[in-house]
């Protein structure tokens, strides 16, 4: 792609006025070009492919090419307009090579060419689920604009996230790719990354296409089990897991990828209901959905067992909605049977095609299909993104309890244990591919070095393997502060790693038990994807910090944290349970007939269970600074269309320190039961010692409603309010809406 200049002079009205006539003149060369389509190439466009796609040989035989070398192959699809996407990445060269072919064919249509850089090209920020903890949306935004150069670089226009999956339950190893487990925040920071990787102008040749990802509802799988069945009501989707899919859209997401999964007994693949009567009628979507990886394949029987193979499942898949059909080939082989047979109108083929021709106008490919490798490298500066690595890992980390032992002194003697505190690839997190750049930084012990702490490393135990008890007494022995790794390698969460027990396994549990027994004080931190089980650690630590996977800066961010360098930032986004069993465990669940704390009857019969307490170990929202905070005159005032919600906040402590002002709010007397507490807004404030500030959230009257079949409303009467630092605590306050 090739950077066409946007003149600094050009005033908002006349770049309005370009938007619309380009959205007109984008419209009209979309119709052009499918004019001139044959059928062939029509279903060309319509398949994305891995490689030289397989359903292409017998055509090939004629050719002599079937027999030719797989690259060959491949550029003898993309000449003959067989292939509409790729999926991989293959550097710039090859990019071009294959563009140029594209371009070369008869009617010279560009590819995508999509990949999952779902938080790093080159440099690999925290999983989505860590970053989520900063609570910022402009920190998403600038990570989005930053991978997306560094995305181009490894030959690619366009990436398979954000994934904006509201996920209850720590079991789904999914949910470290997401933004936790609160419907407003996954909308803001997918919509921040959405604006982060397509830029204002996504054909300016330094933004690619980005993609809201799994459509829909797919953090509910059942039992936490990955690709698992999906029973929700209709309500429910509305409330909690369409939010964020809306706000993708109004962020101007290209492209939508559904979910694996059958929704309410229909794969979400061929779900028409989900994909056009929703996405595109009711959002008003106008960009391309992208299958699943083979999703469409595994509609037939024998996967979900909807349809046969071929004709009757491109038929299906393309009548709900589905535009593009990720590496398998039902469409390549069965689009122009089931036109025949009479199983698919020629305008939902028509549809689909626009709808991926649409998208490769947008990027600017027709008219710069190669990537001008100079003008991009410019726009990578791997040092500024390296800093902004440090900074998300700074802001991702969360400390969740501290005796005093935090911040730790430079010249303490810190003794650093666990083989994760001496790795690299681990902190990268799932999905970081493989082109991720390592430094000094990344290593925890690394981290603690070059911010010039005397800390010295002695493995002593794997995550989940050997335990060299001795050495682990001795090297605390020696110290005056331990550091120990905890938690899980970064393979086992992610994509299909579902597990059913979350808690910390028998060889961390005998590390916690030396360690607390040498009476030395230790800080726990914790490598994971997803919330961990571990009461035990919040008894027994001195201290504990949850440091995820933070990408390329890990190490240092960490360390920057334990050693005050900077203050912790990091929030909760998701609840830490007390044991597996409790799973999907979230702070917005719906109140009870016998709600715990308040039942009349007392706790005998309030909704318990009975071997684990109510409250989370540590709740969404929480997270500790190294100062404290008091709040005071906790209001919130009815003003028009909004209600302004306010609390003076004081530093109580003696640093200085930022508090997350969070909003929360229950409907007292609804038609249908609601959530004890829902997020509805939140404000960060930096207090120096002793400081007050009077901190104010607005939130729209229209965003305190819910929907009751399939229709939102706000209902007027009583609401109750907690202007709090976290969703288990604050004085309940109270408003009413007229
Ligand atoms: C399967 C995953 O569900 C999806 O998130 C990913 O983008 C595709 N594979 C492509 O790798």
């Amino acid at each position: 792609m090739k950077n066409t200049v946007v003149a600094a002079v050009c005033t908002a009205a006349m770049l309005l006025a370009a938007n619309a006539n380009g959205a007109a003149d984008v419209e009209s060369r979309v119709n052009e070009l499918l004019a001139k389509m044959t059928l062939e190439e029509k279903i060309g466009q319509l398949s994305q492919s891995a490689g030289a796609p397989a359903s292409m040989a017998a055509g090939l035989e004629s050719q002599d090419m079937s027999k030719a070398n797989p690259d060959d192959r491949l550029f003898a699809a993309v000449r003959e307009g067989r292939i509409g996407s790729l999926i991989g990445r293959r550097g710039v060269k090859k990019y071009n090579e294959l563009q140029r072919a594209a371009m070369s064919g008869r009617l010279g249509i560009p590819l995508l060419v999509g990949h999952d850089m779902i938080h790093s090209a080159k440099t690999c920020y925290p999983i989505p689920l860590a970053l989520s903890c900063a609570w910022d949306e402009d920190l998403w935004e600038r990570v989005g604009a930053a991978m997306a150069p560094e995305s181009i670089l490894q030959g690619c226009n366009w990436t398979f996230t954000p994934m904006v999956d509201v996920a209850l339950d720590a079991r789904w190893g999914r949910i470290a790719e997401g933004a936790g487990s609160d419907s407003l925040v996954t909308s803001l920071f997918g919509a921040a990354m959405v604006r982060g990787l397509q830029g204002e102008d996504m054909a300016d040749g330094f933004h690619i296409a980005a993609c809201a990802k799994h459509f829909v509802a797919y953090g509910a799988a059942m039992g936490g089990r990955d690709y698992n069945a999906v029973e929700m009501s209709d309500d429910t989707l509305r409330d909690v897991y369409l939010p964020p899919f809306r706000a993708a859209v109004e962020a101007g997401v290209a492209t939508v990828m559904p979910a694996f999964h059958s929704f309410n007994g229909i794969p979400c693949s061929v779900n028409r209901y989900l994909l056009t009567d929703i996405l595109r009628r009711e959002f008003g979507f106008d960009g391309m959905t992208i299958s699943d990886y083979a999703a469409v394949k595994e509609c037939t029987v024998a996967c979900h067992g909807v349809a046969e193979e071929g004709a009757d499942v491109a038929a299906k898949a393309l009548y709900a909605g589905m535009d593009m059909e990720m590496v398998s080939e039902n469409y390549a082989n069965g689009v122009a049977e089931a036109l025949k047979k009479g199983l698919l109108k020629r305008e939902t083929l028509d549809n689909a095609v626009r709808n991926i021709l649409r998208v490769k106008f947008r990027l600017g490919l027709f008219d710069h299909p190669e990537i001008d490798e100079d003008a991009v490298s410019k726009k990578v500066d791997l040092a500024a993104n390296l800093a902004l690595a440090r900074e998300c890992a700074q802001k991702g980390v969360v400390v969740l309890k501290n005796d005093g032992v935090l911040p730790l002194k430079k010249e303490s003697k810190i003794a650093v244990v666990g083989d994760l505190a001496d790795d690299w690839k681990d902190m990268f997190g799932c999905w970081a591919g493989s082109g991720v750049s390592n430094s000094k930084d990344t290593k925890l012990i690394e981290g603690f070095k070059v911010d010039g702490a005397c800390a010295k490393y002695s493995r002593c135990y794997n995550m989940d393997g050997k335990l060299d008890e001795k050495e682990l007494r001795r090297a605390a022995g020696e110290a005056d502060v331990v550091v120990a790794a905890f938690g899980e390698y970064s393979r086992e969460n992610g994509e299909n790693n579902s597990k059913v027990r979350i808690e910390l396994n028998p060889v961390q549990l005998k590390v916690l038990d030396i360690l607390a027994a040498t009476k030395k004080p230790f800080v726990a931190v914790v490598f994971t994807g997803r919330p961990l089980a571990m009461p035990e650690l919040a008894r027994k630590a001195n201290a504990v910090a949850v440091a995820w996977n933070l990408g390329s800066a890990a190490g240092l961010g960490i360390a920057d944290v334990l050693l005050g360098e900077v203050e912790p930032w990091g929030r909760l986004t998701t609840d830490f349970p007390n044991a597996s069993g409790e799973c999907p465990k979230f702070y917005s669940r719906t109140t009870t007939g016998r709600p715990n704390g308040t039942y009349e009857q007392g706790p005998r019969w309030s909704t318990r269970y009975r071997d684990a307490p109510d409250k989370s170990v540590w709740p969404f929202g929480f997270g500790l600074a190294y100062t404290t905070f008091e709040y005071a005159n906790e209001s919130a005032r009815v003003d028009g269309d909004k209600v302004v919600f306010s609390a003076d906040v004081k530093n109580t402590g003696a640093r200085k320190g930022t508090e997350l002002v969070q909003v929360y709010v229950r409907d007292v007397l609804a038609e249908t039961v609601r959530p004890r507490r829902q997020l509805k807004g939140f404000k960060r404030v930096a207090l120096e010692p002793g400081e007050t500030q009077k901190v104010e959230v607005e939130v729209p009257v229209a965003s305190l409603g819910y929907t009751l079949n399939g229709k939102y409303r706000v209902e007027p009467g009583a609401f109750e309010a907690w202007i709090a630092p976290h969703s288990d605590v604050g004085r309940k306050i109270g408003f009413e809406l007229k």
